[in-house]
This record gives structure tokens, C-alpha cells and sequence, in this order.
């Protein structure tokens, strides 16, 4: 089984009108150095959770994720690697290493220090190449640096992922096109397309494309991203062969993981008298998450959090969670693994689920299980509510 961990670095330039990620610009917040022993303590004290009376459990997939982990000095990067080999938690031989990069914060020093620490993944937070659109949803940076780090990236041949932000305020079915192009002239391994969500009454939620420019930049991305070698390997994933996130991979595939810092959450597989696991997590505001760390003592198990800090899961929940997770692959629920994990009335359930979804058109049968079909993609949320078991 594979094990991942999420480091969470709340730090940003300035904050994008859209995102409700726990992040604070960095003057707002405690110093880094703070920041990096607050997480350091946490490791220390939460370190049994996984490892349950084993001397260490490697870490396969270690992901550094915003905020902005960029703006960090690599002292504190290090310190935090170095504080879990110490807890128990060294690095897999072949470990995926991602570090999630800003556009303007990374020059080609800072990408050797990376390179050198291990980091063999990069997350580029590119959005639009529309300086227009970048402005309106107040990006830091301007669309020269995005295109500086990327090419940096392409020059020096990395495994890096490109977000794009697509279906913002005015943004026209051509000028996502024109993105597209400008991503492709780059080609890089892996992209994530991400559909702004914003709340009714959000300063962005006005002059939004329109239902069906919507449907058309779905349709857009997939068919421009699979007719140049990219795989839709999860909903909102492309990646060209063999450059698949396995740290993503690794929460659509029910494995544990643990998530460090701010905000961070963890899900925790069957431990005794809970055969459903745990999910945890911590405090998305600093100064309570400060105070719950200074705290805290040393814990055995997620049960001994503050209440309102960890679930114990019931199988209801979990059977709900495995078939939202599996669902979201390309590979789809494989039935043999529903099999294995469940049984009795809850395979009755996903089954007549399953059937009336695929009389539906919305799922697919496969050699292995089902899949989402390409109507069921567009409507996800539609069949995950079907597939939610109270
Ligand atoms: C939380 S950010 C972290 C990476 C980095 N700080 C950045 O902005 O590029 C990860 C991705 O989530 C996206 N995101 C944040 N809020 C969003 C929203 N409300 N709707 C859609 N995407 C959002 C960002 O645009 C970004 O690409
Ligand atoms: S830079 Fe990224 S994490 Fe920071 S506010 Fe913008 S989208 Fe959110």
C-alpha cells in the first residue's frame, strides 16, 4: 500500500480574488521559520498515527502544496524533510517529490537547490495567458513570468503539472482556445484544468460564460488535450503517458495520507475497533491552529484529538468514499477492490446503484468494474449524489 504526505504552506504574494484555500499573504502571517517549527512539532507529536508500533513507514509521494511553498527558503523545506526521517518517515527510494511553484518566485538557483533535495515534480500555477483575466481575478504575476518558469521547467526536461483557470468573468470560448494553443506551444506533461467556483454573490460570479460556452469549454479542453497525447486519467487531470500525479493518484486509490500544517486533512485506513478508518485535520485559522499545536501532547491515535478534529469513519461513509474516489479515475470502481473492502448488503447497494446509473447512460461497464461515461463526466456531481450512501 502507498503512503503519501501533503505539506501545507499557507504563504502568497497576494491573495487571488477567487481562492478559499487557508493562505494569508505573507506579511499577514507568522514568520516562515516560525511556521516550519509549529509543523515540525506536529510531526513530532502525531508521528504514531501511521506508523501504529512499526519502527518506520516510507513515504512514497511527498507533496508541497498553497499558499505558496516557493517563497519559502529551502532551509525550511529541508528542515521539515529531515524532521520526519527523523519521526519514522523517510523518503522511498523512488519517491515522487512535488513542490507547487508560483509563477515569478522560482529562478534557476532555486530550481537547482529542488533538484538537489530530491524534488523530481513541479506545480505551476500558470491559470491564463490572458493578462487581462489575470489581473481581474488578481494574480500576482504577469503572463512573461509564467511563460519564463515553464519554459525554465521544459528547458532543464521536468515532470511539471500547468494549472489552468478556465470560466472566469468575460472570458470568451476563444480566448480559452488561445490558452490552450499558448500551453500546447510548451507541451507540459501534465495539466490540471480547474473551473472557477465561486459563491452566488462572489465579486466573480457576474457575466460568467453562459450555460452552454460552459459545455463548450469542457468539450474544449478534453478534445484539444486527448488529440495531443494527453490521457484524461481522473476528471479534472490530464497527463501525457507515464506522467500521472501518483500523489494524486494515491487519494482517488484509498491510501493513506497525511496531511501536515494549516487546514491540512488525513485519512487513516482500519485500525483497531475501527474498521472504516479515520479522517482528520486541522484548523484552517493560524492563530488557532498556533494555539492547538502548542497544546497539543503527544498522541497514539487520531481519537485522541479534540472532537471537532477527527471522524471516526462508518461504512456508510466509507462505501461513499470509495465510489466518489474511484469513480473520479479513467480505471474506474474496480469491483474486485469493492469486493475486497465490502460486502453483503453494501455490494447490494453500489450494484442496483450502478445499474440504474448505467441504464442512464451515465456509467460504463468495463473489464474491471465501470467508468464514468462521457455523460456522466459533465454531470458528475449529478451521479456522485446517487452514489452517496446514508
Ligand atoms: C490553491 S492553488 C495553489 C497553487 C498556487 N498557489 C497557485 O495559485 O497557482 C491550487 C489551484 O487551485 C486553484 N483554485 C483556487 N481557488 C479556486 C476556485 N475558487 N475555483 C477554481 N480553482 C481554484 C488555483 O487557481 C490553483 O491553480
Ligand atoms: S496564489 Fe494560489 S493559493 Fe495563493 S491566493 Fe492565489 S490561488 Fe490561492
Amino acid at each position: 500500500m502507498s503512503f503519501g504526505i501533503y505539506v501545507h504552506i499557507p504563504y502568497c504574494i497576494q491573495r487571488c480574488t477567487y481562492c478559499d484555500f487557508a493562505t494569508y499573504e505573507q506579511s499577514k502571517i507568522l514568520p516562515p521559520a516560525d511556521y516550519t517549527q509549529l509543523m515540525i512539532r506536529e510531526i513530532e507529536l502525531k508521528k504514531s498515527f501511521f506508523l501504529r508500533g512499526k519502527d518506520s513507514q516510507p513515504v512514497d509521494t511527498l507533496y508541497f502544496g498553497g499558499g505558496t511553498p516557493s517563497l519559502f527558503a529551502i532551509k525550511d523545506i529541508v528542515q521539515v524533510i529531515e524532521a520526519l526521517a527523523r519521526a519514522g518517515y523517510p523518503l522511498s527510494p523512488d519517491a515522487e517529490l512535488t513542490m507547487e511553484l508560483n509563477p515569478g518566485t522560482v529562478n534557476e538557483d532555486k530550481l537547482n537547490d529542488y533538484l538537489k533535495l530530491g524534488f523530481n515534480r513541479f506545480s505551476v500555477g500558470a491559470q491564463t495567458f490572458n493578462a487581462t483575466h489575470l489581473k481581474r481575478v488578481h494574480r500576482e504575476h504577469s503572463v512573461i513570468d509564467t511563460i519564463e518558469s515553464l519554459k525554465l521547467l521544459k528547458r532543464y526536461n521536468l515532470n511539471y503539472n500547468f494549472d489552468l483557470l478556465f470560466g472566469m468573468p468575460h472570458q470568451t470560448v476563444g480566448e480559452l482556445d488561445h490558452d490552450l494553443g499558448q500551453a500546447l506551444e510548451i507541451l507540459p506533461p501534465h495539466i490540471s484544468p480547474y473551473y472557477l467556483t465561486v459563491p452566488e454573490g462572489h465579486p466573480l460570479s457576474k457575466n460568467r460564460p453562459l450555460e452552454d460556452d460552459q459545455m463548450i469549454m469542457f468539450d474544449r479542453i478534453e478534445q484539444t488535450l486527448c488529440e495531443n497525447g494527453y490521457n484524461r486519467y481522473e476528471i479534472s487531470n490530464y497527463a501525457r503517458p507515464g506522467y500521472e500525479s501518483k500523489h494524486n493518484y494515491l487519494y482517488w486509490s484509498d491510501h493513506n495520507y497525511w496531511g501536515i500544517g494549516l487546514s491540512s486533512h488525513s485519512y487513516l485506513k482500519q485500525t483497531e475497533g475501527a474498521p472504516w478508518g479515520h479522517r482528520f485535520w486541522n484548523p484552517n485559522n493560524i492563530k488557532i491552529y498556533q494555539q492547538e499545536i502548542g497544546d497539543l501532547k503527544a498522541l497514539e491515535s487520531p481519537t485522541q484529538l479534540a472532537s471537532i478534529y477527527f471522524e471516526t469513519l462508518k461504512e456508510n461513509q466509507s462505501l461513499t468514499d470509495f465510489c466518489h474516489t474511484s469513480l473520479r479515475r479513467a480505471k474506474g470502481l474496480v469491483l474486485s477492490d469493492l469486493e475486497a473492502k465490502f460486502s453483503g448488503p453494501s455490494l447490494t447497494r453500489v450494484h442496483k446503484e450502478l445499474d440504474n446509473l448505467k441504464e442512464r447512460g451515465l456509467v460504463q461497464p468495463t473489464e474491471l468494474g465501470f467508468t464514468l461515461s462521457s455523460k456522466g463526466k459533465l454531470i458528475s456531481n449529478w451521479v456522485f449524489e446517487k452514489l452517496t450512501f446514508t
